[in-house]
């Protein structure tokens, strides 16, 4: 999918899927699968804090959850200019990709492209456990 449309498919996600009574930090995300499926997710807070969960991984477990594995392109969008993944994300989108295209979006014309390799360097992956 053209990035841009992917763009606009988490912005419409930080809008209407997250759940932020205690942060009121909103962040919202599109995720292109392998074979050109797209799920959205917002991030959903909960009370005691530690269940928490990013949009990132919202919309990944989404993907995975109908038999998706392979990730193309993930838009990340958050309240603040620039909003990265959190580590534990990064882990995830690594789970499910070892090179997949990393969209940092403010707005659909404001945007920049990273890889993995750039904001997870040195990653340990799925492939190490097959040396053992
Ligand atoms: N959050 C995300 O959804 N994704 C990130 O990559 C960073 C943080 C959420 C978690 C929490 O609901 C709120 O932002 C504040 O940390």
């Amino acid at each position: 999918m053209e990035i841009k449309k992917l763009i606009e498919l988490a912005l419409d996600a930080k809008e209407k899927m997250t759940y932020t009574p205690y942060s009121k930090f909103n962040v919202g995300c599109a995720v292109e699968m392998e074979d050109g499926s797209v799920y959205q997710g917002g991030n959903i807070e909960i009370v005691s804090y530690s269940p928490t969960i990013c949009a990132e991984r919202v919309a990944i477990f989404k993907a995975v959850s109908e038999g998706h594995r392979e990730i193309k392109k993930i838009v990340i969008t958050g309240d603040n200019k620039d909003t990265f993944p959190c580590g534990v994300c990064r882990q995830v989108i690594r789970e499910f990709s070892k090179d997949p295209e990393i969209i940092i979006a403010n707005s659909t014309e404001d945007y920049r492209k990273f890889t993995l390799e750039e904001i997870l360097p040195h990653s340990f992956g799925p492939e190490e456990l097959n040396n053992v």
